[in-house]
């Protein structure tokens, strides 16, 4: 992201009405987002319990003892106190250090040893500190989640699993398995993504230029963005869609005035390819 450009983004969602930020250290741009947020606050806008910001674990970062100084790390960037919800970014760790990628000389990725539950008790003291709201996951599949859940001693259980979600991948299994134990799902690329091929299946067709999606927009005078991010609400799945552009940003905040019917978001339902854009590859 072009430098300033995500300050300018954070402050214009802020005044549109967006007042939760999805953020990571691995995003490089939180000093930005801190920086929006504090501005706003000066300015009488918000306050700073208006907004819930989520910060992320990164890889290298799962052994125990690196947990909190990583999370004050991310507070001294963003110049605040606390984040409302801190996650595990992925399941699988890498080596600790200063590469935020290690690869070893074959380019393959080093790994790291570690013991999610023990990361999560770490998870737990930093919410015990005040350092973090509330603590969650992300990436996680059911099996990690129960691995989390069962967990002799567990004090907090994960509030949140942050996964991809959208109506080409619907994840109803891993949806009825949060459901069941309180856990929200956010939504990451509601929109399909950006397609950027360096990280993105693009075998997998553009979500937006679906004809159901934009047929059913047209009823309600609304885009095919908007109805995609209305369909993951009305299936009680956080959104976070991503837009630098000041006309998408207000856009995709225009989707609580009208309302699916049950037959519409069946047929959106039936949309689920069961592919991801993200694959993850590693
Ligand atoms: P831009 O930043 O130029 O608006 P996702 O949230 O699924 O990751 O999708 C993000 C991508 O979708 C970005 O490339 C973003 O581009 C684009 N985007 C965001 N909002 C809209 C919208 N309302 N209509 C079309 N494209 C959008």
């Amino acid at each position: 992201t072009p430098k300033g450009s995500c300050l300018e983004s954070v402050k214009i969602a802020i005044d549109t009405g967006y007042r939760h930020i999805d953020g990571a250290f691995v995003y490089y741009n939180e000093h930005e987002v801190g920086q929006a947020i504090r501005e706003k606050i000066a300015e009488g806008r918000i306050k700073r319990e208006d907004i819930f910001y989520c910060g992320k674990l990164w890889n290298t970062c799962h052994p125990p003892e690196l947990v909190r100084p990583t999370l004050e790390k991310t507070l001294k960037i963003l110049q605040l106190d606390y984040v409302d919800l801190y996650i595990i970014e992925l399941p699988m760790a890498f080596k600790p250090g200063d590469a935020i990628y290690p690869k070893d000389e074959n380019g393959k990725f080093i790994y790291h040893e570690t013991d999610l539950c023990a990361t999560w008790e770490a998870m737990e003291a930093c919410k015990d500190a005040g350092l973090a709201k509330s603590i969650g996951v992300s990436n996680f599949n059911r099996r990690q989640l129960e691995m989390i859940l069962n967990k002799p001693g567990l004090k907090y259980k994960p509030v949140s699993n942050q996964v991809e979600c959208h109506p080409y991948f619907t994840q109803p299994k891993l949806l009825e398995f949060c459901r069941q134990h309180d856990i929200v799902i956010v939504g990451y690329s509601p929109l399909g993504t950006s397609r950027d091929e360096t990280w993105v299946n693009v075998s997998s067709p553009p979500l937006l230029k679906d004809p159901v999606l934009n047929a059913i927009g047209k009823k309600y005078n609304k885009t095919a963005a908007q109805v995609a991010l209305r369909f993951s609400i009305q299936r009680g799945v956080v959104v976070i869609p991503k837009s630098f552009n000041p006309q998408r940003i207000r856009e995709n905040f225009q989707i609580f005035d009208f309302c699916l019917t049950e037959k519409e978001m069946k047929e959106i339902e039936a949309l689920n390819k069961n592919v991801r854009y993200v694959e993850l590859l590693m």
